[in-house]
């Protein structure tokens, strides 16, 4: 990489080898976003053409209008012609296989090996499983639910759900069962496929018993079940089914289904700021089209690729760089079981060695673990296969950057820092690699074609370094959300009406520096990260608020060295009870309702909750406790007292 001032730009052999190298790409997408994704379409494979290809009635909008495709015959069919044999994926199990014939490290003392799914594979076991499914009796448009660890069955699901029309639906495989039931009562599925278990750092998590509680209390009819760790598992005769019994029989193709470009693909749940969580509604088309440019353009996906995303497919990185993007363009890629430091903090470092890794994408969290084990356990790996870095989630600030971008690509990969939101689809702003240019902590420019604005409250743009709301224009992008399930009420009041039914707002603050860059801050909602995952402190406050004894909660999310930020909560209870056991019933009762990743680093029992006059609990008060920020003025509270009680906890 070129450093000039504190801008990096690609070396000319970078360029060379990059897909896209002119920012003349810009002009031309910006003069006209619409022909310019237009054009990008017609390299996909459409059953019919559209007949418009964007159609706008704010806040509702299409892509492709008119158009029929199955995105499934894009993904496997159209590869079939020039890569039947081509890996499509990897699969690396969490227990590792020792190579050298010792002693595997795994607590559980198993070991395996990695399974190949080539192009050709992957389109019998799809279309074997939709066959499967069409007999369970799943027509298009019916919701499926999937409860799966990163396993290759969660690929070959999306996909035969796709195929046949249905909507999947991903629940995260360490969601609690209780986060289970929600998203399977909204979508009222008839089908969960799930696995009997999965490893995490050594240990068997069983899966299909979160499974069987999840499902109580919902239109669930069949679980079919992935053998995957051969741990017990309770079993219903007349309910569960076996997935390899299911496919066994199954013919090797399944028509599929011709899909309107504006058909429901997936449901995918992300926190709300109540207890219930929004599905976030994606189409077909735009969202196919979206998929594959920006995880080809973004990744620099080329035919020798090998290309690893950390995510896992429960979250929407997973479902559209883990998944979709890279079988459209027709990379190999690599899905991981496991944690990328478990069982040595170097298991990461290992499989980048072991497959070749060229591209590698993972969140600013893992990025601040792997520098916290030092840069010596790194000084045995060479990396000299890695091409591309990638950063998501949360921003990734300087040091971090500056951290990955020398240790990890030893100063000649870019790093694509992206933007984007489970609502986006998929990636929106992000610098090219093969252009440039790269600054530490910033995003970078919007994706060819998109625009974007930053506004003050009132809706007037911001000059260069001034933050403000970041918001997204029309065309948008064709990905973009559709809607949120059976709520349109959601839909138009988070998206739709801060500044009216023509602008998207984002709930990002950010600002440009002169070069166009952009640096994202942060979130204005109740959003908060925890090591890249999406909750909402209102959602952490409605769990907690299920128990019995608490009349009052606050959690707010505080600044974390490795995790970025962590929830704590501030409880208030209207029982006399110890504070270390009520604590540890309020940790409980979060690992029920959400899971472990929602878990409170602290929970502090107190006696009252800053609140404004108007009974507003000031949030931000309790926030600053943990920061170096100075509190404010605490007069407009109506118990100003409360915080310096609230202080006497937190230092004991
Ligand atoms: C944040 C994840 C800074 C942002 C794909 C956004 C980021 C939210 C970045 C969406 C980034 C995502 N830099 N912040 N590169 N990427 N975010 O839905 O606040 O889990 O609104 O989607 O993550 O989170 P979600």
């Amino acid at each position: 990489m070129i450093k000039k001032g504190n801008l990096y730009f690609p070396t000319k052999e970078f360029k060379k080898r990059a897909l896209i190298k002119s920012a003349a790409i810009y002009k031309t997408a910006a003069k006209n976003p619409i022909k310019f994704w237009e054009k990008l379409a017609k390299e996909l494979l459409w059953q019919k053409k559209w007949k418009k290809v964007f159609s706008h009635r704010p806040p509702y909008f299409k892509w492709f209008v008119g158009g029929k495709l199955n995105i499934t015959e894009n993904c496997l069919e159209r590869n079939l012609e020039k890569r039947k044999n081509k890996v499509a994926f990897i699969w690396e199990p969490e227990p590792i296989a020792a190579p050298n014939g010792r002693a595997s490290p795994s607590k559980t003392g198993r070991e395996e090996r990695e399974r190949y799914f080539t192009y050709y594979d992957l389109y019998r076991e799809v279309n074997k499983l939709a066959n499967a499914l069409k007999k369970l009796g799943v027509k298009k448009g019916d919701r499926v639910g999937i409860y799966l660890p990163m396993i290759p069955e969660a690929i070959i699901s999306m996909l035969a759900c796709a195929r046949i029309g249905a909507i999947h639906t991903v629940v995260f495989s360490a969601f609690s069962p209780q986060a289970l039931r929600i998203r399977l009562q909204d979508t009222t599925a008839k089908i969960l496929i799930t696995a009997d278990g999965y490893y995490r750092k050594g240990k068997i998590i069983n899966l299909k018993q979160n499974a069987d509680k999840g499902v109580k209390s919902t239109k669930v009819k069949k679980v079919i079940v992935v053998k995957r760790a051969k741990n017990e598992i309770p079993w219903q005769r007349k309910r569960d089914l076996w997935w390899s019994d299911l496919i066994k029989n199954e013919k090797e193709f399944c028509k599929p289904a011709a899909m309107d470009s504006e058909d429901t693909l997936f449901i995918l749940y992300t926190s709300g700021s109540t207890g219930k969580p929004k599905g976030i509604v994606h189409t077909t088309g735009g969202y196919m089209v979206q998929a594959n440019f920006t995880g080809k353009w973004i990744f620099d996906l080329k035919e020798d690729d090998i290309f690893w995303s950390m995510a896992d497919v429960g979250w929407i990185t997973g479902h559209t760089y883990s998944c979709y993007g890279p079988l459209l363009t027709g990379t190999t890629f690599l899905i991981f079981e496991g944690a990328p430091d478990w069982p040595t903090p170097d298991r990461w470092c290992k499989i980048i060695e072991k497959y070749g890794v060229t591209t590698f994408y993972t969140a600013p969290t893992a990025i601040r673990m792997f520098e916290k084990y030092g840069i010596k356990l790194l000084k045995r790996y060479t990396f000299n296969t890695l091409q591309i870095l990638g950063s998501v989630g949360e921003p990734i600030d300087t040091a971090a950057w500056q951290w990955y971008f020398k240790e990890v690509g030893r100063e000649k990969c870019p790093i694509v820092d992206t933007w984007w939101q489970t609502e986006t689809g998929g990636i929106l702003i992000t610098s090219l690699p093969g252009i440039g240019p790269f600054k530490p902590a910033f995003t970078g420019l919007p994706f060819p074609g998109l625009r974007v604005n930053i506004l003050d409250e009132k809706g007037k743009s911001l000059p260069v370094h001034k933050e403000g709301n970041l918001v997204i224009l029309p065309p948008f992008a064709p990905g973009l959300l559709r809607g949120v399930y059976k709520n349109p009420k959601k839909y138009l009041e988070t998206y739709w009406s801060q500044y009216g039914k023509r602008i998207y707002f984002t709930s990002d603050t950010a600002y440009r520096d002169k070069n166009g860059l952009i640096r994202i801050v942060g979130r204005v909602d109740d959003v908060i990260k925890v090591a890249g995952h999406r909750l909402t402190t209102g959602e952490l406050e409605s769990a907690i608020a299920k128990h019995p004894d608490i009349t009052e909660s606050a959690v707010v999310g505080i600044p974390d060295e490795i995790k970025g930020e962590v929830p704590v909560a501030f409880v208030v209870s209207h029982k006399k009870r110890k504070a270390e056991t009520i604590a540890k019933e309020v940790r409980e009762q979060v690992r029920k309702e959400i899971g472990p990743i929602a878990l409170p680093k602290k929970v502090y029992l107190v006696e009252d909750i800053p609140k404004t006059r108007s009974g507003k609990i000031m949030r931000r008060i309790l926030k600053r406790l943990f920061t170096k920020e100075k509190l404010g003025d605490l007069s407009t509270l109506a118990n100003p007292e409360s915080v310096k009680k609230i202080k006497e906890v937190i230092v004991k």
